[in-house]
């Protein structure tokens, strides 16, 4: 369409602008055809909720989804962050794409025409980088492919190469590999003639950008990168001579399409196997992704050239939680496995471990050995991240004293890093069984550290620094406390703690601490700061909406010191709903509570008086009963489930044993 510029210099000639646009009826054609639940399923895992579909938002971090897709209304919203609207919206803010981009990625999906999808040159100018960095790419695969099959080069020393590492056609198919022919200029030249701009192969790592302009990879075999949706973003090249000077491998640069640290090899082949396995296998290079395909494992990705990020590990979760490292048995694959083991943790995720034969990768084991055998093999040798790092780190400790406790310490500090707090605790019941330490040394090392990361984090978050008192939580183990009987609604007990908040923030309480040399010490500290901190740190939510914006406009003003008029403040609240709660709270003290101690089992009667224990009583009820939900939620969810109920199980389990360590620790009998 040719639009006339108005407004032109009466000296100047008029110019003829022309603008290409995608018709009216192209983009009705792309909306009627779309289906938002396909085109976000290719970003998020969605699962069906009634007539809806939820999942984890890709836009903000949530670990419960709120994200949800409506199939019959054709829109996404996000109920955590307030993200909305169609199929061509979510691309456009996923990938950052402008609207017509957005529309060209859907129909390129849906196979819809576009008048103008033919990539000429010129075309190709007018287009954003993105996309014209993406045509290049995907040229440039073409080209690799073509040589691999075609040329003779291609056929004599790639294909056979791929052959002789046992890949078959199908594999190599599938994989996109290619080969890159072993001359100055052989892609250079087709790239040109094809009408794409030297500028465009050096941003992509293509061609060299030194004074000479030659191709980067020659005599290599190449293995494309694909993001989510299966668009090229980078490739690895792999040298065949044995003995040159020149790295292995050659990887593409970071470019405005490839974020080294937010992709992972294999991904896109990878991620419905990921979702119906629950579960991901991490491998380290490309080979060991795709002999693994070929053995049948199919949920299976390589950080490839770069160590793990926690971009990488973020894209996984959004398939599963569920991480198994499959590494190489030797000291330098060792290392990475516990650095990642770290990562993983630290993003909340469960990790195991499989250690290959010292000497084998996945890809030579899944070479050598059947499906079966493979299978079989990772089954047997996949350890949970604690009995596998117990395992290397005891070999070296053996009998020296010195040796065990810094193992310990290793240990402690990875499950420190979990930042959920039922899973920390059944964690340091497995390693106390495993390493014959009692659960309360464990207990007491993790707290430490612990502590150290809270007061780190808040430091970050700007709370001053006399107010980064430690906190007392080894106390918890050693004090025995008097509650006589629990009932398990959480809501009680959330009002109990905001009810406590609110009314003696300000009050000073004091507990005893062992120093490092063993000594003892008395802290001070507040109601306040204690309660606030204790529950945060253990990133425990309330149940109740308006419990949870009450506390954290508590946490907040705390946070800010701001103890004075803590109580008005939310009395005379701007919204009316929190300030009739509130007025009903901060009366409620004494008259009900002997009612609450018959019905929910809250002491309340002398907590004046002895305000540490009704702050803990308070804080570990709250928790427990948190926990007894958790557990009854499983158990209905045991019931509906027509899935392999195993893990559901097990996971009950694992609750319960939680429950029971905390009740210990209360010295509580919970009825049940
Ligand atoms: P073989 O096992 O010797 O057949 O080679 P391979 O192709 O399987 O690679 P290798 O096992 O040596 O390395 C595993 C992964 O490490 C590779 O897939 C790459 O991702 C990465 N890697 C290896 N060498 C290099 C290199 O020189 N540069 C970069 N950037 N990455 C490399
Ligand atoms: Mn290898």
């Amino acid at each position: 369409m040719a639009r006339k510029t108005p407004y032109l210099p009466a000296d100047r000639p008029e110019i003829t602008i022309f603008v290409r646009v995608i018709s009216k009826e192209t983009i009705e054609v792309i909306r009627d055809t779309a289906r938002v639940e396909e085109v976000i399923g290719d970003y998020v895992l969605l699962k069906r909720r009634g007539v809806n579909l939820l999942g984890l938002c890709p836009f903000h971090n949530e670990k419960t989804p709120s994200f949800t897709v409506s199939p019959a209304k054709g829109i996404y919203k996000c109920f955590g962050c307030g993200a909305s609207g169609d199929s061509i919206k979510f691309v456009m803010e996923h990938e950052h794409f402008t609207y017509p981009e957005a529309l060209k990625y859907v129909a390129k999906k849906y196979n819809i025409q576009i008048e103008e999808t033919e990539a000429t040159p010129e075309y190709l100018e007018e287009q954003s980088t993105r996309e014209a960095l993406f045509a290049v790419n995907q040229f440039a695969e073409n080209h690799f492919i073509q040589n691999l099959w075609e040329h003779e080069m291609g056929k004599a020393v790639g294909l056979s190469y791929f052959h002789e590492r046992g890949f078959d056609d199908a594999t190599i198919k599938k994989f996109k590999l290619g080969f890159a022919i072993e001359e100055w200029d052989f892609f250079l030249k087709s790239a040109t003639e094809a009408g794409y701009k030297t500028e465009y192969l050096k941003t992509l790592g293509l061609v060299t950008s030194g004074e000479r302009t030659v191709d980067m990879y020659r005599g290599r075999v190449i293995f494309p990168i694909h993001n989510l949706s299966g668009r090229v973003v980078g490739f690895g090249a792999r040298i065949l001579k044995t003995n040159e000077k020149s790295p292995k491998y050659i990887n593409s640069p970071e470019s405005e399409i490839y974020n080294k640290s937010k992709i992972v090899y294999g991904i896109f082949y990878a991620k419905t196997a990921i979702v119906k396995n629950n579960k991901c296998y991490l491998v380290e290079g490309y080979t060991d992704v795709i002999s693994l395909h070929q053995a049948g494992v199919e949920n299976v990705v390589a950080s490839s050239g770069t160590s793990l990020t926690t971009g990488q590990i973020e894209l996984i979760k959004r398939y599963t939680p569920n991480i198994t490292i499959l590494y190489d048995g030797d000291a330098a694959g060792i290392k990475a496995s516990f650095r990642g083991i770290d990562m993983i943790l630290e993003n909340g995720m469960n990790v195991k471990v499989v250690l290959f034969p010292d000497g084998e990768d996945p890809d030579s084991y899944a070479k050598n050995h059947s499906q079966e055998e493979l299978e079989q093999f990772i089954k047997e040798n996949e350890n949970d991240f604690i009995k596998f790092k117990a395992g290397i780190l005891m070999k070296d400790a053996s009998n020296d004293p010195i040796l065990k406790a810094g193992a310990i310490k290793d240990i402690v500090n990875s499950i420190a890093l979990v930042p959920d707090g039922i899973l920390r605790t059944l964690y340091v019941q497995q390693c106390s069984e495993l390493m014959q330490v009692p659960e309360n040394t464990l207990n007491n090392e993790l707290n430490k550290i612990r502590r150290e990361i809270t007061r780190n984090k808040m430091r970050k978050d700007g709370w001053q620094e006399q107010e980064l008192i430690p906190m007392p939580e080894h106390e918890m183990h050693e004090k025995q406390l008097d509650v006589q009987e629990i009932v398990f609604t959480t809501e009680p007990h959330e009002k109990e703690v905001l009810r406590l908040l609110l009314n003696y923030a300000d009050r000073t309480i004091q507990f005893e601490q062992l120093s490092d040399e063993g000594a003892v010490e008395m802290i001070d500290t507040t109601v306040g700061y204690y309660m606030v901190q204790d529950i945060m740190s253990d990133e425990i939510s309330f149940n109740h909406p308006l419990h949870q914006l009450i506390f954290d406009e508590v946490a907040e003003l705390i946070n800010q010191h701001k103890y004075e008029g803590l109580t008005q403040y939310f009395i005379h609240h701007s919204d009316p709903e929190i300030s009739k709660y509130v007025i009903d709270l901060v009366t409620l003290k004494y008259e009900t509570s002997e009612n609450w101690l018959n019905k929910h089992g809250i002491v309340v009667v002398t907590e004046e008086s002895q305000m540490m224990k009704t702050v803990f009583n308070v804080l570990y009820n709250f928790k427990a009963a948190k926990l007894e939900q958790i557990i009854t939620d499983l158990r209905k969810r045991l019931q509906n489930t027509e899935d392999d109920s195993t893990e559901l199980l097990t996971d009950i389990n694992d609750k319960q044993m939680i429950k029971k360590s905390l009740s210990n620790q209360l010295s509580v009998v919970i009825w049940k």
